[in-house]
């Protein structure tokens, strides 16, 4: 069967999974407060549905895999789907994004049903801030979900923190502190112009930059610290002696399109080959027949865009630039 090679070489054997639109909490940049409208629950993929997409682009070289939501720890006895997934004939990893609310009661059952890694998103170390960015969440239950992860031994475990001017920039040396003592990847995210709150984006976002002189000013020093399993997109640096590393994921200063290996099948069964444009392709009425899910998977990867133009949203006037009007609970991240 064919690989899934773009028309700039890119080969493809990274799929995301959006498993859920919805969500537990619902963080300023991902969600409005209330009225937020979800999928329809027939039109979610049963994880049946998902298996079977998953075994047809594994014979198409796909061998890793991560779930994302909205919250996947919301779907009901997700662990079923992740060991039916740990069963597909070339799938080799099987990584899980989480907000870790459900974390510390879920990770034993997540590892034994195959999952190996985990990235939590936490963008914030003081409890009410916490709460003001998530509208509600608890930031105990996290630091709890977190300590079970590093417990069950899932690595790497992952923190992802979306950067943000005048919410959690004070808290970069709280994060790379955090890196000295525990085996965390801290990964810093510049905040993307994708989601509802559009017209707040420009003002909060902030270039990584910023970490660096952070980190000078805290008085350290810092070096690469080398191919990490699951690197992803982040360049990763180690204050010598630390048990962690830190990381940064600049899409909008820097796109690291060149590299991309990854595509994207939203919980309503699209395949969207990049997070920032609008085009899909449903697979769901495909299921069913291999063949024909190979197929949509190709015309999908065939018309990949070769970037995304998230730096262009900086110097356009408007705001309302997204060109993909899905939200990041349905995408993804
Ligand atoms: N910009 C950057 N990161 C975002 N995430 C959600 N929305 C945005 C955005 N607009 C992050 C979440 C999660 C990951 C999947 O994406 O915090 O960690
Ligand atoms: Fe939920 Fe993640 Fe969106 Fe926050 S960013 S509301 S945790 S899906």
């Amino acid at each position: 069967m064919n690989k899934l090679i773009d028309r700039f070489g890119r080969v493809h054997d990274y799929l995301r999974i959006s498993v859920t639109d919805r969500c537990n909490l619902r963080c300023v940049y991902c969600m409005p407060a209330e009225g937020m409208e979800f999928e329809p629950s027939e039109n979610i993929l049963r994880y049946e549905e998902i298996a079977e997409v998953v075994a047809a682009v594994a014979k198409m070289g796909v061998r890793k895999l991560r779930l994302t939501g909205g919250e996947p720890l919301v779907r009901k006895e997700i662990e079923t789907l992740i060991a039916m997934l740990s069963g597909i004939p070339g799938i080799e990893d099987i990584a899980l994004t989480t907000n870790a609310i459900f974390l510390a009661q879920k990770a034993e059952a997540l590892k034994e049903a195959g999952v190996t890694r985990v990235n939590i998103s936490l963008d914030s170390l003081k409890s009410e801030r916490f709460a003001y960015i998530t509208r509600g969440g608890s930031l105990k239950r996290v630091m709890d979900g977190l300590e079970a992860a590093l417990r069950v031994g899932f690595a790497p475990v992952k923190l992802n923190v979306v950067l943000m001017q005048g919410q959690n920039d004070d808290e970069i040396e709280d994060f790379i502190r955090l890196s000295l003592d525990k085996p965390l990847q801290i990964r810093f995210i510049e905040y993307m112009p994708i989601g509802h709150n559009d017209e707040g984006w420009r003002a909060k976002y902030l270039s990584l930059d910023t970490v660096f002189e952070k980190v000078k000013q805290m008085g350290y020093t810092y070096e690469p610290a080398g191919d990490i399993y699951g690197n992803g997109p982040a360049d990763n640096y180690r204050i010598p002696g630390a048990m962690g590393t830190f990381g940064l994921i600049h899409p909008v200063s820097d796109h690291f399109c060149g590299n991309c290996n990854r595509l994207r099948l939203t919980a309503d069964g699209n395949i969207k080959p990049c997070l920032y444009w609008d085009d899909e392709w449903n697979v769901r009425p495909r299921i069913g027949d291999e063949k024909a899910i190979q197929d949509m998977f190709l015309r999908a990867i065939d018309a990949k865009p070769e970037n995304h133009e998230m730096a262009q949203a900086l110097a356009s006037e408007k705001q309302s630039h997204t060109p993909t009007s899905r939200r990041m609970s349905q995408i993804g991240g």
